[in-house]
């Protein structure tokens, strides 16, 4: 059997953070052992919302290197910028052509983004569409995200239905890959809300780049509670139950296990835990994000497009042809 196709897809607006990481990047990593795996920057997703060209555009390369420093393999996986290749917008002109737009107007994504100020328009509105188009695109199989984006993954397989239903079967339907825990680290100056990379407060999340110090500050001064046990409560200790899952993943061990050895110790003491093993999980990562080239980079990404284009030119041709399109 063929091996299966893994997509994902991170924006490039800085900021890349824990919550990215430990949500899904770490997951996209892995996978590489055991599939076809193709990784996308997606800057058209990026423009929907405001921005600013020059600093989008070092942005696009940071985004590139944060990728390859986590442990993205170009030589394995397909690594590119969504914009230099061309398909994925028509493919999701097409799909457009068969989305209610009802379902979009009830996307959470959107009616938050427009809650907080941004102007409604149709790129933001149709921003799942293009997610889905770029899944589909590549017939992937798995899709590694964090919980926010599980109502766009449910809508692509609902599109993919919808498609298959009316042309005949060309897509798989895609699962989601959605870790158990760290699918949504909280933000820590409010563990109520996700870490998110557009809060105004920057002590609101640990970016992968930050120094040791900067982690260190930024946990302990992490907002959480004053009952002081170290305990898993997400509903009535969120600031601790957040910082428990972070210290759990960045050392894979269990939840319990670390209740049993900090439960009565004080905050200070799990902090400064919690804030040594956040500094050794991004270690790695600095390091070879300091040793990337930009050039190099840059080059890397070219010929990725390039493949990746020649990849999606011959899926194109049979959703051309299924719909009825003329051929290329
Ligand atoms: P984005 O920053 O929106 O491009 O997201 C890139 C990936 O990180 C997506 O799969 C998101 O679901 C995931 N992600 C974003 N924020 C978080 C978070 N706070 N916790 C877990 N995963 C997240
Ligand atoms: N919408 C995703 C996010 O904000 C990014 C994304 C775009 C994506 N296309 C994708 C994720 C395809 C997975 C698959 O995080």
């Amino acid at each position: 059997m063929d091996r299966q196709t893994v997509f994902s897809g991170l924006q490039p607006t800085g900021n890349v953070h824990l919550g990215n990481y430990l949500g899904a990047l770490r997951n996209w990593v892995k996978l590489q052992d055991s599939y076809d795996c193709v990784y996308c920057v997606v800057d058209l997703h990026a423009i929907t919302v405001d921005y600013d060209p020059k600093q989008f555009e070092s942005d696009r390369l940071e985004a590139a290197k944060v990728l390859m420093a986590t442990g993205i393999d170009p030589d394995r996986s397909l690594f590119y910028f969504q914009s230099q290749v061309p398909q994925h917008s028509e493919l999701s002109w097409i799909l457009g052509a068969m989305t209610p737009t009802g379902v979009l107007g009830r996307m959470t994504q959107y009616k938050d983004k427009v809650a907080k100020g941004e102007a409604a328009n149709l790129g933001l509105f149709a921003y799942p569409v293009l997610m889905a188009a770029d899944i589909l695109l590549y017939h992937a199989n798995l899709v590694p995200i964090g919980d926010d984006q599980r109502q766009h993954l449910e809508l692509t397989r609902d599109l993919a239905e919808r498609f298959n239903n009316r042309f005949g079967e060309v897509f798989p339907i895609p699962d989601a890959l959605i870790p158990e825990t760290t699918s949504r680290v909280m933000s820590l100056t409010d563990p109520t809300s996700k870490m998110s990379k557009t809060d105004p407060n920057d002590k609101s999340r640990v970016l992968i780049l930050d120094s040791p110090d900067v982690v260190r500050k930024k946990i302990r001064s992490a907002v959480t509670d004053s009952d002081p046990d170290v305990r898993f409560d997400p509903a009535g200790k969120p600031g601790i139950s957040n910082l428990l899952e972070i210290m759990s993943a960045c050392t894979e061990r269990s939840i319990d296990d670390l209740v049993e050895e900090y439960g009565s110790r004080g905050y200070g003491k799990f902090k400064d835990a919690v804030a040594d093993a956040v500094i050794a999980a991004l270690a790695p990562i600095r390091n070879a994000y300091e040793n990337l080239d930009d050039e190099e980079v840059a080059r890397i990404m070219r010929r990725g497009a390039l493949d990746a284009r020649t990849k999606a030119e011959g899926f194109q041709q049979i959703v051309r042809e299924a719909t009825g399109l003329a051929a290329l």
